[in-house]
């Protein structure tokens, strides 16, 4: 551990920064054993109708649990991200869009995006949409989705994302589970010069019974001039509509603990689930990490590179920065177009100051080699951001040299949808980084390891990484069932938060993610559970039973290894496996695409049934040597077969 690089603070970034070490540590102090002075006092960040008396009332306790923060305040959110900078900062960009095709972009103000707010939030209110109602975005990264994000909030409706790489039958089931009422889309997206088209896929979500029956009307912006399926009981354009809207609108006055949206993602078991965020905690929360963790100034440009469709786009592209009164850039295309040198030519272009992206992608253009952003003037950049998964070191280095270009601080942020926003990075001016670890909590936040029986282990050790007590951004519930909310995340480890990552932490107390300790993978910084691939996989006639795991994968960080026993009658062709791979890739979406499909002709199974996933884990990482005890399987036999037609050979 002592070969570990360690990149010290560079003390010139310090003198400006928010912070430096002495005042994280006196603060970060503050954030935890005095949580109602320091979170009474952030939360004068935001501006409130009816100003909180009471800060923190939060309780971890399995048979009751239950978070509030702010609770007798009240406030509006897309009036902190909007109304309130008018005066200052109307006539200042508050998002620079970069279309798909680099000719195309907006620069929209303040004052912009209030008036677009405000009509569309008319809109929704013309169509029957009122406080508390669901409404589902499915939307490319166009800044009608920011739009319909603030227009939402401000009238008081939920707004669920549902990301536009999602199928129909993923989309129809969260439409259903919310009980939306409305869904705004647009007929096509653009990505890498291709149409894809997200109407047509609203329609067939909304042929499901479940959805059909929530959802009344769809709003459907026209981004691509293109010919559009067209039901006129049921569907709106969202040109004509807001052409038609007044550009007055009042905010509705919110309680603190108001939902503000719902995001699904996936977990280790059953349907992908519902989480459910408030307002104030999660705006206080959102606009303070966004401010500290960027080392955000006024006037700087700043670049998430993060879809809408995830919670990064929501806290960090929306939310905080805007409630930050700062310039945000909403990109809606792909690294990779017209060429690999995107990225670049788009900080160049627009100088951009932060930008944050996924290891992935840094590894993508990595690939390419160290002149693959051409000559893209890169000067611009103050600092770096990385999240979704672990990065790894040589990652680390190559983001550091060759677009930081050794000047830039690279904060890997750790957090979950579930977190609301970053829980645990390396402040940039206060913390030394060390590649590959997500280092320190961020205020507030008091991470622990406990081991298998919840017993919290001290000093330099590795464990399951849990929180020992609530933040203001976190979730707090899951929609319409809060049973399983406490089941998921409050049950393992009594009196704790549990993540559902394990964590190494060093000697200097720093925190080294080592991924997910369920059954949830990570491909590409997207979250999967084997068990949603599972169940779409045996949806099909031809199988009879599925087993889905991870494996290391150079570029996603974790591939999908699908091991599939097929039913009695079919054959295990190439055709089939071609098949199968488009069937999950209808089911739930791209994204959930198999790497490697296996067809085994057994499972390996313990004698009372259950399929030892560990074993396969094991044969999908090409690790067979250190299989461990399997002579409690019921036919050991079975693991010979695995290993001779495995399909990730090294
Ligand atoms: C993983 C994304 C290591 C982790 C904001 C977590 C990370 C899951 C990091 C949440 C990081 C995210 N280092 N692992 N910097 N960031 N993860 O809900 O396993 O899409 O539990 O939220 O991604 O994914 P989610």
């Amino acid at each position: 551990m002592s070969e570990e690089k360690i990149y010290a603070v560079d003390p010139a970034f310090a003198a400006n920064a928010h912070i430096d070490a002495e005042k994280y540590a006196a603060m970060y102090e503050q954030s935890v054993n005095e949580p109602e002075a320091f979170w009474g006092e952030q939360g004068k960040r935001l501006d409130w109708f009816k100003p909180y008396t009471k800060v923190k009332n939060t309780t971890f306790d399995p048979h009751n649990v239950s978070i509030k923060w702010f609770e007798d305040g009240t406030l509006n959110a897309s009036y902190n991200c909007l109304d309130r900078h008018l005066e200052t900062r109307g006539d200042q960009v508050a998002i620079i869009w970069e279309g798909d095709d680099p000719s195309e972009d907006q620069k929209i103000t303040y004052r912009d995006l209030h008036e677009r707010v405000c009509r569309f939030a008319n809109v929704l209110k013309a169509q029957g949409v009122e406080k508390g109602d669901v409404v589902t975005l499915y939307l490319p990264m166009i800044p009608e989705a920011a739009v319909a994000m603030l227009a939402c909030a401000r009238i008081g409706a939920v707004h669920s994302i549902v990301f536009g790489g999602f199928s129909p039958e993923a989309l129809a089931a969260r439409i259903e589970g919310a009980n939306s009422k409305l869904v705004v889309t647009s007929n096509y997206s653009l990505r890498g010069g291709k149409a894809v088209p997200l109407k047509a896929n609203v329609d067939k979500a909304l042929t499901h019974a479940g959805a059909k029956k929530s959802c009344e009307k769809v709003i459907v912006v026209k981004r691509v001039d293109k010919e559009t399926e067209w039901d006129d009981a049921r569907d709106v354009w969202y040109d004509e509509a807001v052409a038609a809207a007044s550009t007055d609108c009042p905010v509705e006055e919110m309680e603190a603990e108001a939902p503000l949206f719902i995001l699904y993602t996936s977990g280790s078991t059953g349907a992908p689930k519902g989480l459910k965020h408030t307002t104030g905690g999660y705006m206080v929360y959102a606009s303070m990490s966004h401010e500290y963790v960027f080392d955000y100034h006024d006037g700087d440009i700043y670049w998430c590179t993060a879809d809408v469709g995830w919670v990064t786009g929501h806290s960090y592209i929306v939310y905080g920065p805007l409630a930050n009164g700062a310039t945000t850039l909403m990109f809606e295309g792909v690294p990779s177009y017209p060429d690999n040198s995107r990225f670049g030519r788009v900080i160049e272009k627009h100088k951009v100051n932060q930008f944050y992206t996924a290891p992935t992608a840094i590894r993508a253009l990595m690939q390419q080699g160290e002149d693959v952003l051409g000559d893209s003037d890169l000067s611009t950049l103050k600092l770096l951001g990385s999240v979704g998964e672990p990065i790894n070191p040589e990652a680390w280095e190559w983001y550091n040299r060759v677009i930081g270009k050794g000047k830039c601080p690279i904060v890997d942020t750790w957090w979950q949808t579930e977190t609301g926003g970053i829980m645990i990075v390396p402040l940039p001016g206060a913390t030394a980084a060390k590649p590959g670890s997500a280092s320190m909590p961020f205020f507030g936040v008091q991470p622990a390891l406990v081991d298998n029986e919840g017993n919290e282990i001290e000093g330099a050790a590795e464990g399951n990484l849990v929180i020992k007590d609530s933040w203001p951004g976190q979730s707090r519930s899951i929609w319409g069932d809060h049973e399983r909310f406490t089941n998921t995340y409050f049950s393992s480890f009594k009196g704790y938060y549990t993540t559902g990552d394990g964590a190494r932490r060093d000697a200097d107390g720093y925190y080294w993610i080592t991924g997910r300790v369920d059954d949830v993978i990570n491909v590409s910084g997207h979250r999967m559970g084997t068990a949603e691939v599972e169940s779409a996989l045996v949806a099909h006639e031809a199988v009879a039973e599925a087993a889905v795991v991870g494996y290391p994968h150079d570029l996603k960080g974790q591939g999908i290894y699908v091991y599939v026993t097929l039913q009695a009658g079919f054959e295990p062709t190439d055709e089939l496996m071609k098949e199968l791979r488009n069937w999950v890739r209808s089911e739930i979406g791209p994204i959930a695409s198999p790497d490697l499909i296996q067809f085994a002709p057994g499972m390996p199974k313990t004698r009372s049934g259950k399929i030892m996933r560990r074993i396969l884990r094991k044969i999908a990482e090409d690790d067979f040597g250190a299989l461990g005890d399997t002579s409690t399987l019921a036919d050991p036999s079975v693991v010979d077969e695995l290993i001779e037609h495995r399909m990730n050979r090294k």
